[in-house]
C-alpha cells in the first residue's frame, strides 16, 4: 500500500485535529451545525464554513478569539455541489462526510495557516513528505513562496492551477469565496493510470486531495460580480474519510474504520462478498454511503418528501433501496443498518443515539412506501424502457419520466440510473418542464384535488350526501362525525400517519370557493388531533386537508372542529372589502367595470376587473377614499336567500360565467353593494377599520388588477412604511417632512460628483497614455507598442490609440483595457506595416479569443471585446514576441 506506516483511526484523527488547533494554536472549538442550514439558498450543509458565512460577510461578530476549529457534518447530494453520481463508483466520494476545518475571521492568513497545515500532517500525523504535492492558484505567488521558502517544499512539487481547481466558493448562488491551495496525497506510481499520469493533469485515483486551504478574501454577488471582503479570512477543509483512508493505509474510504463496519453489515445482509464482483461492489458501497447519509439527515430533523431537501432525502433513500433490490435483498432492510451506524458514530454525534428509534421508524415507513411504488411502477417503467430501446434516439420522454414520478413516486435520478443501465437516456429538461407545468396547473386551479381524486369524492358524495356547512354563524362545533377518510386517492377506515383528507357530516370550515381561501384550524377528539391545513370542496363535499399531529383517526368517530378564528376574521373583512372595491370602482370608473376574478386571503384582497387603461393616481385615491368613507359609515351587512330572478330584480351583481343553483345567497351592504356571494363577511363595514390600496396593474389586455389590505394587515402595512421613512429621516438627520427635498438634493449632488469623477478619470488616463507612449520599441520598419491600461472604456481607448499612433508615425499600436468587467482591445496598424501583411483585425481577434471573446475590423484599425482577463497578460506578451 502507501508508504505511510502509522495506522491511526478516524476517531483519533478527529481528536488530534481539534487538539492541534485549540491547544496549540488557540482556536475556539465550535460544534458541528445541523445538516439543514439556516441559509435558505443552500439545500444542505455542504462545507464547514457555511455556519460562518454571516461572519465572513461581516453581518455577525467573529467568535472570541476570532479563530475557530470544528468537525462539521456535511452532505453533498442534490443541488450545485452534489457528488451523488460518483458515489459507489469511485473509492472516495460520499453523499455524507465529515469535514475537519479551521477558520480565521480576519485574524491569521496565508503565512500562518500554510506552515501549520504542513506541521499537522507531517509531524502530528507523520505523513511521508515525499508522498505530498501542493497546488496553488495560478497567480498566487504569495502562497507559492510561502510553501517554497517558509515550509521548504521543493518548487517542482508546487503546481499552479486555474480557477476550476484552485478557487473555492461561493457555497450557494452568492457569498464568500477565494483562491485556495490544496494538499494532495500520492498513493505511488503503482496506482498511476498511464505514462502521462501526473498531479498537474490527472484526476485518477493515484492522487487524492486531502486538505483544502481557502484564502477567503472575496465576495461574489448573484450576478457573479466579485469584490473584496472587508477582512482576509481563512477557511480550511479536510475530509475525515479521506485522511483516515491515508492514515489507515487503505485505498478506499469504504475500507476505513469509519465505514467498513457498515459495509460489512450490508455485505452480510446481501450474502455477497466485497471485492468479488465490481458491479456488486458499487451497490454495496452505495447502500453503505446512503444509509449513513439518511441516518444523519433524519437525526437532524429531515423527513422524506416531494420538495427541496425532503426530496433529496427521499431520493437518496430510494436509491439505496433499489441497489438493495439489485443485490437481491428483501425490502424492508435499510432500517436494520441504523444500529451499526449509531454504534460507530453515536459517541461523536449523540443526536443519533437520541433519535435512533425515530430514524428507524421513518426509514422503515419509507421502505414500505417504496415497495408499493416499485410493485406498481416497475411494469410501466420496463414498458417505457423497452419502447425507448426500439427507437433510434433511445430516449425516455420528459412526460413519461414525470408520470413515473408523479404517479408512482420514482425519483427522476432513479429513472435516469435504471434507464442508463439499459442504454437508454432520459429527457431531463422535458421532465423539469412537465413538473413546472403541473405546478402551474395546480396553482391556477386553486385546488389540491386531482381529477382521479375528484371522481372518488363525487362517488363518496353520491353515497353519503353533501356536507352541511354550518360556518356562517359558528366557528366551533363539537359533534361532527367523521364519515370518510381518503389517503392518496384511496378510501380507508383508520389512519395514524401524517397527511390525510377528512370528510365530516357537517363542518364550520369554509371551503375554498368564489375566490375566498379555505379555512384552517384544528380537528380533534380524545383519540387524536389534526391540523387542518386547507379546506377545499368537490361539488358539495367539503374536504379537510389535514396533518395528523397525534393519535389515530377512524371513520365513525365524533370529533370537535375549531376554525382558526383570528385568520377567518381577517379573511372575512378582506372579502367585504372586495365588495366595497367593486362598488367604488364602478362609481369612479363607470358601470362598464366588470369583475374578472378575485382572491380573498387573510392578508390581502385582489380584485381583477375589465377596464382598458391604467388608473390614474387620482382615481386610485378616490376609490380608496370611497371605501374608507363606507367603512366609517359602519353599514350593516345583510344576507338573504332568494331565487336568482328575485336577486336580479333586486339589482344584485352576479358573475357572468358563474353557475348558480335555484336559491342564491345575496350579500348586501346598505345601498352601497348587493352581490350574489357564498362567502363569509364582516357583520358591518366598521369591522374593516381601514383600507389601503397597495397596487394597480395590468394582467392582460383590457384586464386590470387592484390589490388592497385592510384591518390588522393595513395597520401593519402603514406602520412599516412610516417606520421605513423614520429610519431614512434618522439616518439623514432630517425631519420626515424634509426627507424628500434632501434626497432630491443628494441625487443632484451625486450626479455632479459622478460627472466630475469621470472627467478626472479621463484626465488621469490621458496622463498615463502619454507616459506609455515612451514604452514603444523599435522594430524593423517603425515602432511597436503593446500595452494594457485598465480603467478606460472603449471610446477613450480608441481615442488614445489614435493619438499615440499619430505620434509614433509608422507603427503597430495595440492597447487592451479592463474596465467594469469588460475587456476592450484595439489595434492600429500603419500603412507600411499593413502592406507587409500585418492585420489589425487578426491581432485583436487573437488576443480576444484567448480571453473568451471575439472581434474584428479593418486591416488597419480593429476593435474587439472579451470577458475573462485571466490570460490577457499572457496573450499580450505573446503578441509582442511575435511582432517584435
Ligand atoms: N470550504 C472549503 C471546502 O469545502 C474548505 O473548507 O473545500
Amino acid at each position: 500500500m502507501n508508504s505511510n506506516k502509522v495506522v491511526i483511526s478516524g476517531k483519533e484523527i478527529r481528536k488530534k485535529f481539534i487538539e492541534f488547533f485549540s491547544e496549540k494554536h488557540g482556536h475556539r472549538v465550535v460544534k458541528s451545525s445541523s445538516l439543514i442550514p439556516d441559509n435558505p439558498t443552500v439545500l444542505l450543509t455542504t462545507a464547514g464554513m457555511l455556519q460562518f458565512v454571516p461572519i465572513f460577510l461581516g453581518y455577525e461578530k467573529p467568535t472570541d478569539p476570532p479563530r475557530a476549529v470544528s468537525v462539521q457534518k456535511c452532505a453533498r447530494a442534490g443541488g450545485k455541489d452534489s457528488d451523488i453520481e460518483n458515489v459507489g463508483r469511485t473509492p472516495r466520494h460520499h453523499t455524507f462526510f465529515e469535514m475537519l476545518g479551521n477558520f480565521s475571521f480576519g485574524d491569521y492568513f496565508k503565512s500562518e495557516i500554510i506552515p501549520w497545515a504542513w506541521e499537522f500532517i507531517t509531524e502530528d500525523l507523520k505523513l511521508d513528505k515525499s508522498s505530498l504535492w501542493i497546488t496553488v492558484y495560478e497567480t498566487d505567488d504569495e502562497a507559492f513562496a510561502i510553501w517554497r521558502d517558509k515550509v521548504g517544499v521543493s518548487e517542482d512539487r508546487i503546481i499552479r492551477k486555474g480557477k476550476k481547481d484552485n478557487f473555492w466558493g461561493p457555497p450557494g448562488p452568492s457569498g464568500p469565496c477565494g483562491p485556495c491551495s490544496e494538499i494532495h496525497f500520492d498513493f505511488g506510481e503503482q496506482y498511476s493510470c498511464g505514462p502521462d499520469c501526473h498531479i498537474s493533469n490527472c484526476e485518477c485515483d493515484r492522487f487524492v486531495e486531502i486538505w483544502n486551504l481557502v484564502f477567503m478574501e472575496l465576495n461574489q454577488d448573484e450576478e457573479g460580480k466579485i469584490t473584496p471582503l472587508e477582512k482576509k479570512n481563512v477557511d480550511t477543509g479536510m475530509g475525515l474519510e479521506r485522511i483516515t483512508m491515508v492514515m489507515n493505509g487503505v485505498a478506499s474510504t469504504f475500507e476505513t474504520d469509519l465505514l467498513l463496519p457498515i459495509l460489512q453489515q450490508v455485505a452480510q445482509m446481501s450474502g455477497k462478498t466485497y471485492k468479488e464482483n465490481p458491479k456488486t461492489d458499487i451497490s454495496l458501497r452505495i447502500i453503505t454511503d446512503h444509509a449513513r447519509c439518511v441516518t444523519f439527515l433524519i437525526a437532524d430533523g429531515l423527513k422524506p418528501g416531494n420538495e427541496g431537501r425532503n426530496y433529496v432525502l427521499r431520493m437518496i433513500l430510494r436509491r439505496a433501496l433499489r441497489h438493495g433490490k439489485l443485490l437481491g435483498i428483501e425490502l424492508p432492510f435499510l432500517h436494520n443498518l441504523v444500529d451499526v451506524i449509531v454504534e460507530n458514530y453515536g459517541e461523536a454525534y449523540p443526536e443519533l443515539v437520541e433519535n435512533k428509534d425515530k430514524i428507524k421508524d421513518i426509514v422503515k415507513k419509507e421502505e414500505e412506501r417504496f415497495r408499493q411504488t416499485i410493485e406498481r411502477g416497475e411494469g410501466l417503467l420496463n414498458e417505457i424502457i423497452a419502447t425507448a430501446q426500439k427507437q433510434e434516439s433511445k430516449v425516455i420522454s420528459g412526460e413519461d419520466a414525470f408520470k413515473l414520478y408523479d404517479t408512482f413516486g420514482f425519483p427522476l435520478e432513479l429513472t435516469v440510473e435504471i434507464a442508463d443501465e439499459q442504454g437508454v437516456a432520459v429527457d431531463v429538461q422535458g421532465y423539469t418542464k412537465a413538473m413546472a407545468e403541473q405546478k402551474e396547473r395546480a396553482k391556477s386551479a386553486h385546488q389540491a384535488v386531482s381529477l382521479t381524486d375528484k371522481l372518488l369524492y363525487v362517488e363518496i358524495m353520491n353515497k353519503l350526501g353533501q356536507t352541511d356547512f354550518i360556518g356562517y354563524n359558528q366557528l366551533k362545533s363539537d359533534n361532527n362525525k367523521v364519515i370518510a377518510l381518503v389517503e392518496n386517492g384511496k378510501q380507508i377506515e383508520v389512519f395514524e400517519e401524517e397527511y390525510i383528507d377528512i370528510i365530516l357530516d357537517k363542518t364550520p370550515f369554509y371551503a375554498e370557493s368564489g375566490g375566498q381561501v379555505g379555512d384552517t384550524g384544528i380537528i380533534k377528539s380524545d383519540n387524536f388531533e389534526a391540523k387542518v391545513i386547507n379546506t377545499v370542496k368537490v361539488e358539495g363535499l367539503f374536504i379537510h386537508k389535514a396533518q395528523v399531529l397525534a393519535g389515530k383517526i377512524s371513520v365513525g368517530e365524533v370529533i370537535n372542529a375549531e376554525v382558526d378564528e383570528a385568520r377567518r376574521k381577517e379573511i372575512t373583512i378582506h372579502h367585504t372589502t372586495a365588495h366595497l372595491m367593486q362598488s367604488a370602482l364602478r362609481k369612479v370608473l363607470g358601470d362598464g367595470v366588470a369583475q374578472a376574478g378575485s382572491m380573498v386571503e387573510p392578508d390581502r384582497t385582489r380584485f381583477d376587473f375589465s377596464f382598458d387603461r391604467g388608473m390614474t393616481p387620482d382615481e386610485i385615491k378616490q376609490v380608496e377614499q370611497l371605501i374608507n368613507g363606507w367603512i366609517c359609515d359602519n353599514i350593516q351587512r345583510e344576507t338573504a336567500e332568494m331565487s336568482i330572478d328575485e336577486a336580479k330584480q333586486a339589482g344584485a351583481i352576479a358573475l357572468f360565467d358563474e353557475k348558480y343553483g335555484d336559491k342564491v345567497r345575496v350579500v348586501s351592504l346598505g345601498e352601497v353593494s348587493k352581490e350574489l356571494c357564498g362567502g363569509t363577511h364582516a357583520c358591518s363595514t366598521g369591522d374593516i377599520r381601514v383600507c389601503k390600496i397597495t397596487s394597480e396593474s395590468a394582467i392582460a389586455a383590457g384586464t386590470r388588477r387592484i390589490e388592497a389590505v385592510c384591518g390588522n394587515e393595513a395597520v401593519k402595512y402603514l406602520n412599516s412604511h412610516s417606520e421605513e421613512l423614520e429610519k431614512i429621516a434618522k439616518s439623514m438627520k432630517a425631519p420626515t417632512t424634509e426627507v424628500f427635498a434632501r434626497i432630491q438634493k443628494m441625487t443632484d449632488d451625486i450626479r455632479q460628483m459622478q460627472k466630475k469623477l469621470k472627467d478626472l478619470e479621463a484626465e488621469l488616463a490621458a496622463g498615463k497614455v502619454s507616459d506609455v507612449a515612451k514604452n514603444a520599441i523599435d522594430i524593423d520598419g517603425g515602432k511597436l507598442l503593446v500595452e494594457r491600461i485598465d480603467g478606460l472604456n472603449a471610446d477613450l481607448l480608441k481615442q488614445t490609440v489614435e493619438q499615440i499612433a499619430d505620434k509614433l508615425g509608422e507603427s503597430i499600436v495595440v492597447f487592451a483595457s479592463v474596465n467594469e468587467d469588460k475587456i476592450s482591445i484595439i489595434a492600429k496598424v500603419s500603412n507600411d506595416f499593413m502592406t507587409k501583411g500585418i492585420n489589425a483585425g487578426k491581432i485583436v481577434n487573437e488576443v480576444a479569443s484567448d480571453c473568451g471573446g471575439k472581434g474584428g475590423g479593418r486591416p488597419n484599425f480593429a476593435q474587439a471585446g472579451a470577458k475573462d482577463p485571466t490570460n490577457l497578460d499572457k496573450a499580450l506578451l505573446y503578441l509582442k514576441s511575435t511582432l517584435a
